[in-house]
């Protein structure tokens, strides 16, 4: 048994787990009209209800002693003081740092890392400003239209999802294109559409050795050249973004135009620096800002409030205690802006990368679940696909829905069917449908008897399923600042209740080994044997059908 498990505040929780298993969230509403005022608040920007949590305040309370327990306050500070908390990487975690606008000194190994940091912004904001402006062209003197990100996994998801939700602040000249995958046909169907003379190519890789990047930036490179001829013009048209200057000088690309950042940003959380600048050329200088100002207003939150008005803690502890105690698997972000449809998918990176681990801090494997699947898509359409199951399905799926109040380019009457659609989703899991709901319910439509008994159990939803309800005034580059720096907190939060390191990736590399090998394989001719039965077999019938 972990100490973990086995801990003062654990155990109080699991006593307490049997208390609160068999409430139902439609009774703690009927018996408490305070309970929405109890558990709700605003930061940021941000609101957050969450009352239709199968809490009651005495849950809250272990939960905090839990966090306290795990260390959640010293780990907050460490991180924000530069501490190499990235234990077997032995990095530090600053993200924070490339949003710190107070510019304090963060300090790694005694070196304030501020000033460069500040360095590589107006580096940024310089040559953003000279692309929107158009005072920086293309080889034949024309203004840039089209900015291809080559990127993937944290090179790609943050800059992709940002100028996505945020496509109403974005330039009217410049249309925003990301390659991430190494099929091919994504890099191609887009070439297809561009001019190489408008056409600006961000090659983005924290380590510059990433396969699919560097064969999708020599792929470009082919591409720019076959129609410019000249190799002199790649200077103008292509940018790196990376924290390895030697694999960048290799590519060809000139160090002049790289924007650096340092091994203490981690890829996922890295869209607030250097990986950062197609957002500031879309978005521009102010508005990027803006998105650093939402996510330093965060930060300051995080640090400074009780954890009894701490979001990202209130939030974290709320995930654990369904994952740990109610023994939940996945988690839905359900945003029914669909600006943030990509949101999910961003998500899915920060929090599965971050603390889809087992092993603790000393190397012991866990003996409680870690972070979950978490999963979602555009909310209203996936009340038309996955909802049913999460309704009357046997899984409890705890849901952050997330949306604000104005819809700016929604003419009527969207966003109130949008809205009301949030709001009836949330009550409907909540409240669910009792028997004598259903009964009365097929009474009315002269449905009795044999007939009655039948399909009532069919149509009884038990509710009682929790979520989280996030809303804004508006979808602006300081609120999405905000919205992601809650979740890379919460993460922070759960990782360190579990004691695992979230800033490693360690499972990334396994595949990436194997596929070396295996990509040798398939260009070696003959019956390849040295795996197991099953990949011997595919790569053979690969091979056998590959060569028809
Ligand atoms: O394979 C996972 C990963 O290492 C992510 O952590 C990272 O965001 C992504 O690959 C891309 O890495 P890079 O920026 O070094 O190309």
């Amino acid at each position: 048994m972990s100490n973990l498990t086995q801990s003062p505040a654990w155990l109080a929780l699991a006593e307490h787990y049997k208390e609160v298993a068999p409430l139902h969230m439609r009774d703690l509403f009927n018996d408490d009209p305070q309970r929405f005022e109890k558990f709700s608040l605003e930061s940021g920007g941000l609101f957050f209800d969450y009352s239709k949590n199968r809490i009651t305040p005495k849950t809250l309370e272990l939960l905090f002693d839990l966090a306290r327990q795990a260390g959640v306050p010293e780990k907050i500070k460490s991180m924000f003081a530069g501490n190499k908390i990235n234990i077997t990487e032995n990095r530090a975690v600053l993200h924070v740092a490339l949003r710190n606008l107070d510019s304090n000194p963060i300090l790694v190994d005694g070196e304030d890392v501020m000033p460069k940091v500040n360095a590589v912004k107006e580096k940024m904001f310089k040559f953003s400003d000279e692309i929107r402006s158009g005072e920086r062209v293309g080889y034949t003197g024309k203004a840039f239209t089209d900015i291809v990100n080559i990127g993937i996994g944290g090179s790609d998801l943050g800059p992709l999802m940002v100028c996505n939700a945020l496509k109403a602040y974005g330039h009217e000249r410049l249309t925003m294109h990301f390659v991430s995958t190494v099929d091919g046909e994504q890099i191609s169907s887009i070439l297809k559409r561009l001019n190489p003379e408008t056409t600006l190519f961000i090659v983005a890789s924290k380590t510059f050795t990433t396969q699919e990047t560097i064969t999708n930036a020599h792929t470009a490179r082919k591409w720019f050249l076959e129609r410019v001829g000249n190799e002199a013009h790649i200077a103008r048209h292509f940018v790196a973004l990376s924290t390895n200057a030697k694999a960048v000088a290799e590519f060809g690309i000139d160090v002049d135009n790289m924007f650096e950042f340092w091994d203490w940003v981690g890829g996922r959380y890295s869209l607030w620096s250097a990986i950062g600048l197609p957002i500031a050329i879309y978005l521009g200088k102010h508005d990027y800002q803006d998105l650093l100002h939402g996510a330093y207003t965060m930060d300051e939150h995080f640090k400074n409030k009780p954890f009894e008005q701490n979001l990202p803690v209130i939030m974290g502890m709320l995930g654990v205690w369904y994952i740990n105690f109610f023994g939940t698997k996945t988690h839905l972000i359900s945003p029914y802006n669909q600006s943030l449809a990509r949101f999910p998918a961003y998500l899915q990176q920060l929090d599965m990368e971050s603390n889809g681990k087992s092993v603790t801090l000393d190397g012991s494997r866990v003996d409680y679940q870690t972070g979950p699947v978490v999963w979602g898509d555009a909310g209203i359409n996936g009340q038309h696909a996955y909802y049913q199951m999460l309704h009357q399905g046997s899984q409890i799926v705890p849901i952050d829905f997330i949306s604000s109040i104005e819809h700016p380019d929604a003419p009527e009457p969207h966003p109130a069917i949008l809205m009301a659609n949030v709001f009836a989703q949330t009550e409907a899991f909540m409240r669910g449908k009792n028997e004598a709901e259903v009964r009365a319910e097929l009474n009315k439509a002269g449905i009795t008897g044999e007939a009655q008994d039948k399909l009532t159990p069919h149509k009884i939803f038990e509710g009682n399923r929790p979520t989280n309800t996030i809303l804004m005034q508006r979808l602006t580059p300081r609120r999405l600042g905000a919205l992601i720096a809650l979740y890379e907190h919460k993460i922070l939060v759960q990782g360190t209740v579990w004691n695992i390191n979230s800033y490693d990736q360690w499972g990334v590399e396994l595949g990436k080994q194997l596929a070396k090998a295996i990509e040798a394989d398939l260009t070696t001719p003959g019956l390849t044997t040295s795996h197991d039965s099953s990949t011997n077999g595919l790569v053979n019938y690969y091979k056998r059908n590959a060569s028809r």
